[in-house]
């Protein structure tokens, strides 16, 4: 259960990454795609936030532009360094980013690209501890040997190649190189949508154990609602670059105030047949972020639109207390959660 009093590992405050658009032989600017338009959620330390919506409403963006792996164009990331205390990441001189690279790290969905084929699991995972000076020649295998065997993976495989192994294996792996330098705070991007459905929830467990084991913090990042319900103390929703609705899980999902989450979450597997029956099916596309809708982004699919949604955005609000919604009607719709038991 989440402790609201419980110390933030990291604050994002209104964060934007708007690229600019750029048309025709002259060049010229013609508007911006805001990707990620103004979002702000804190993750508490020790838990894990879930950041959902789907495909290219600006989840990995948010993730890459926190990491500064991405200039943001503005808002601050807080992030609270063990040994450094608050630093905002988005301030940071090069040293500083440097340093806060030894504690924030990033684990993606897809580990055979991220995985160098040429390299051992060895030299993989023992990578960022030569970087960073850590250690060397038989402490040096020890720690590899010690990581692989936290992953679930056998020390004595260390001189194997990646494509020696499953996918499941191969997210390991990552996750092994990720945990080397013993990071306060990991964001994983999807971390197990390239994954059977079968390994998915062994990759899960896993990250939650060394969450426990490690006291680690989690922005999890998924386009699937289902994965983020089981390993998530928080969820955020985006939709087109800004947050829609936040808060804790179990409120989220039982009592979603967002039609669009009313919707997401009424594609979750639910071996109930009522609401197999009444699937919201979510009509279209997200819109480009680019060139959004009028008013409020979400009203061109909304069954619940009335004419004042086209014409005035709606501000994300506290309905309750650490849940907010940006909906004008979020007081009056009953929309559905997800009631019965799901496989
Ligand atoms: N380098 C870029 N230049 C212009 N637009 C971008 C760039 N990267 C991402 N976008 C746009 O930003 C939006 C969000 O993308 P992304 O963060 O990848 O979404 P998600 O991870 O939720 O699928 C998309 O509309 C995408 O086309
Ligand atoms: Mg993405």
């Amino acid at each position: 259960m989440p402790d609201n009093l419980s110390q933030p590992i990291l604050e994002v405050k209104d964060l934007k990454k708007h690229y600019p658009v750029i048309k025709g032989f002259s060049r010229r600017l013609v508007g911006f795609t805001k990707a990620v338009d103004g979002i702000s959620f804190a993750v508490p330390a020790g838990q894990t936030l879930g950041l959902v919506g789907e495909s290219g409403c600006g989840k990995s963006t948010a993730g890459h532009c926190i990491m500064r792996g991405i200039e943001p164009t503005s808002g601050q990331v807080i992030f609270y360094d063990r040994t450094r205390g608050p630093v905002d990441v988005v301030q940071a001189s090069p040293d500083m980013l440097r340093h806060l690279r030894l504690n924030m790290q990033m684990v993606f969905q897809d580990p055979s690209s991220s995985l160098n084929p040429r390299m051992t699991l060895l030299d993989i995972v023992s990578e960022p501890l030569i970087v960073n000076n850590v250690a060397r020649g038989k402490e040096l295998q020890d720690r590899v040997a010690d990581l692989l065997r936290v992953v679930g993976l056998l020390p004595e495989h260390m001189h194997r190649f990646p494509h020696a192994f499953s996918g499941g294996q191969r997210q390991r792996i990552a996750v092994a190189r990720s945990l080397a330098l013993r990071p306060q705070f990991i964001i994983a991007d999807e971390p197990v949508s390239a994954l059977d459905v079968s390994i998915q929830a062994q990759t899960l467990n896993l990250l939650q154990d060394l969450q426990e084991q490690f006291d680690l913090s989690y922005l999890f990042i998924s386009h699937d609602l289902s994965v983020v319900e089981h390993v998530s103390d928080i969820v955020a929703v985006m939709y087109v670059g800004k947050l829609v609705e936040m808060a804790e899980t179990e409120t989220l999902y039982h009592n979603p105030l967002h039609p669009y989450t009313e919707a997401l979450l009424s594609s979750v597997p639910n071996p109930d047949p009522d609401a197999v029956k009444n699937r919201i099916v979510l009509v279209g596309e997200v819109p480009s972020s680019s060139k959004p809708p009028s008013g409020c982004y979400f009203h061109p699919r909304c069954r619940y639109a009335k004419p004042e949604c086209s014409q005035e955005a709606p501000a994300l609000r506290e309905v309750a207390p650490g849940h907010v919604v940006a909906c004008h009607f979020a007081e009056t719709l009953a929309l559905r959660g997800v009631t019965a038991v799901r496989i």
